[in-house]
């Protein structure tokens, strides 16, 4: 039964491992990862306009996780992407942007009540990649080492690949008494050694784990910027899989995975503090500097949802109209909260303390 990386690994074993996962250090780990997580839970209703947290978080995770993969682009090209939709965006921008929306779309479907089936992932992975990617079945399901080339990996195919699939959604689907965050780790390993999709198999795993915490009620929106984490410590995420592969190596990659949790519960929740913080102060100083008749909560509260904004953002929430927009934001500027600058024919204003705190760490 031993791995040999020339072969498809058909004999990968079901889920659940048969040997008993919970030691002490993996207990006291869960205890400090899941009172993390619920802090952040809690702290995203510390800002009652959610949409300010579920537009910024998951395009950082979507960012992130797309870096992970090798597809890189920036914070300023992403939203210039989103605001100006007419302006042509490089391919790996667009990329990202569209991991976004795989991400919001299951999410919602989620909090409707869909279950995480394989059906579910397979749409993640189309939406991720914008094309109908099959689930494979005799193509290899390589996994390659970017950096030499060699294949370190091949995933299992045929029936086999399905075997493997339909166990996991079952598993993912179970109960028992193992700790949700313990489950997710495994879930997570046996997505990327099933390799079920010709692409796009780390992405869908990582929206998959962020799915997977709202599904159980540990977070209520997906805000936890996991692959922060798995970006510091890249090699050691391919290492400790691996390792999984090669000796069951279960104990190291389910801490790993734990306190990549616990750690970015906590810098997430200090995020968010940090926004709301930069909130109440950017609407204390409007409220002090802006005219009367420009200042409201809701103007404040959209720079803050959109962080490049552009006269039509302001019309199209309902605030104002043309001409008393550009007002609104020109005042903005004028007291020091945005700052503008022309693209082609528009001009579009950065929050930039917003946009500082955000591409932070
Ligand atoms: N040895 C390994 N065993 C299992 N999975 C691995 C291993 N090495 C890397 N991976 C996973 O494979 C992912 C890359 O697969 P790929 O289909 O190219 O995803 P994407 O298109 O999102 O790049 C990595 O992000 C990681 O999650
Ligand atoms: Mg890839």
């Amino acid at each position: 039964m031993s791995f040999d990386p020339t072969k498809p690994y058909n004999e990968l074993p079901l889920l659940p491992p048969p040997e008993d996962l919970e030691s002490r250090a993996v207990l006291r780990k869960c205890i400090s990862a899941n009172r993390a997580l619920a802090s952040l839970k809690v702290a995203g209703n510390l800002i009652p306009n959610q949409a300010i947290l579920i537009n910024a978080i998951p395009l950082q995770e979507a960012k992130a996780s797309s870096e992970i993969e090798n597809i890189v682009t920036s914070g300023d090209a992403l939203y210039r992407a989103d605001l100006l939709p007419g302006n042509p965006a490089d391919p790996h921008t667009k990329e990202v942007l569209h991991y976004r929306e795989a991400l919001y779309h299951a999410y919602y479907k989620i909090k409707e009540g869909h279950p995480i089936t394989t059906s579910l992932l397979h749409s993640i992975c189309n939406d991720i990649l914008r094309s109908e990617v099959q689930i494979r079945m005799f193509g290899p399901g390589k996994i390659v080492n970017k950096t030499t080339g060699e294949v370190v990996y091949l995933a299992p195919d045929g029936e086999v690949l399905h075997e493997k699939l339909q166990n996991l959604e079952e598993f993912i689907a179970g109960d028992d008494t193992l700790d949700p965050l313990i489950r997710l780790s495994l879930i997570h390993y046996q997505l990327e050694a099933i390799h079920p999709f010709e692409d796009g198999n780390g992405r869908t795993g990582r929206i998959l784990n962020i799915l997977y915490l709202v599904e159980k009620g540990l977070l209520d929106i997906p805000v936890l910027y996991l692959s922060h984490y798995i970006i510091a410590h890249k090699s050691e995420y391919y290492r400790l899989l691996r390792a999984v592969t090669e000796h069951e190596a279960w104990e190291d990659w389910i801490l790993f995975v734990l306190d990549a949790i616990e750690s970015t519960a906590l810098s997430t929740y200090y995020k968010i503090w940090n926004i709301k913080t930069l909130l109440e102060d950017t609407a204390e100083q409007c409220r002090r500097e802006l005219p009367s008749t420009v200042y409201s909560k809701e103007l404040v509260e959209l720079i803050f949802v959109q962080p490049y904004s552009k006269v039509s953002s302001i019309v199209d929430a309902g605030l104002a109209k043309r001409q008393t927009a550009a007002r609104y934001l020109k005042e903005l500027e004028k007291i020091g909260i945005l700052k503008s600058e022309k693209i082609g024919k528009e001009r579009i204003y950065f929050n930039q303390s917003l946009i500082k705190l955000l591409s932070e760490g």
